[in-house]
């Protein structure tokens, strides 16, 4: 995710976000080249309408001579169902899945798989039996605080962008509660990415 000095993923007024510059799409890319999956929330989507496709043409040739569909499986998390057929997402050449917590036995217009959603072990385990075993999760923050509830991040990707957005939009909302005895976190790599922006990615720290 791309966030502000103060931690902030979008601006106090809210709306769709966009923080990160060339620099930080570029490493964008180049983790969802890495991912067989991309989690995104169900709010970023409305807002944005679509989602980020993998576009630098190095990247997709890796992809290809790897056997690997051009783009990761995009999945939507959502408890209510809400998005919109008009989206532009619904015309985005990848594949999309549909996560939770009651899946209608018919399944939902525009995905080409629903999985159930009970509790983000069960339903990462899911997605890892259907083949998904590298996700990138995109946020937003409803979604990066419900995985990181459930301790399932393994690595936090950031893009520190030079702006101070101050408001209510933490990328870990106020009301998250951490589980008890997480251990800490430890740098794996640091990068300028240009105009002032710094990629950070920190590990699991060992026990
Ligand atoms: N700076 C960045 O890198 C970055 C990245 C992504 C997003 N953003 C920004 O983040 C903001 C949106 O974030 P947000 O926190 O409001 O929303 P969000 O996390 O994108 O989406 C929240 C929605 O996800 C669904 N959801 C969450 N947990 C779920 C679960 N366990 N099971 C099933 N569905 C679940 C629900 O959908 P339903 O409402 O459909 O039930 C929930 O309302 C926007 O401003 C966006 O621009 C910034």
């Amino acid at each position: 995710m791309a966030i502000s000095l103060d931690g902030r993923l979008a601006p106090a007024a809210g709306g769709p976000a966009q923080l990160g510059g060339k620099g930080d799409r570029r490493v964008l890319e180049e983790a969802l080249a890495w991912a067989d999956g991309c989690l995104i929330g169900a709010q970023t989507l409305r807002l944005h309408g679509n989602t980020c496709l993998i576009r630098a043409p190095d990247l997709l040739q890796q992809r290809h001579s790897q056997g690997r569909a051009a783009q990761p499986v995009a999945i939507v998390a959502s408890r209510s169902g809400q998005l919109p057929p008009e989206l532009p997402f619904f015309a985005q050449p990848l594949e999309r899945w549909l996560l939770q917590p009651q899946p209608g036995s018919a399944g939902a217009p525009g995905f080409s798989r629903c999985l159930p959603w009970h509790d983000w072990e069960q339903a990462l385990a899911g997605l890892g039996g259907h083949g998904l075993r590298r996700l990138v999760v995109l946020g937003g923050a409803q979604l990066a605080a419900g995985l990181l509830q459930a301790d399932c991040i393994d690595t936090m990707q950031l893009t520190l962008c030079p702006r101070l957005l101050a408001g209510a939009h933490s990328w870990v909302p106020s009301e998250t509660r951490l589980p008890l005895g997480q251990v800490g976190w430890q740098l794996e790599h640091q990068q300028h990415l240009g105009d002032g922006e710094v990629l950070l990615r920190y590990g699991r720290a060992a026990l």
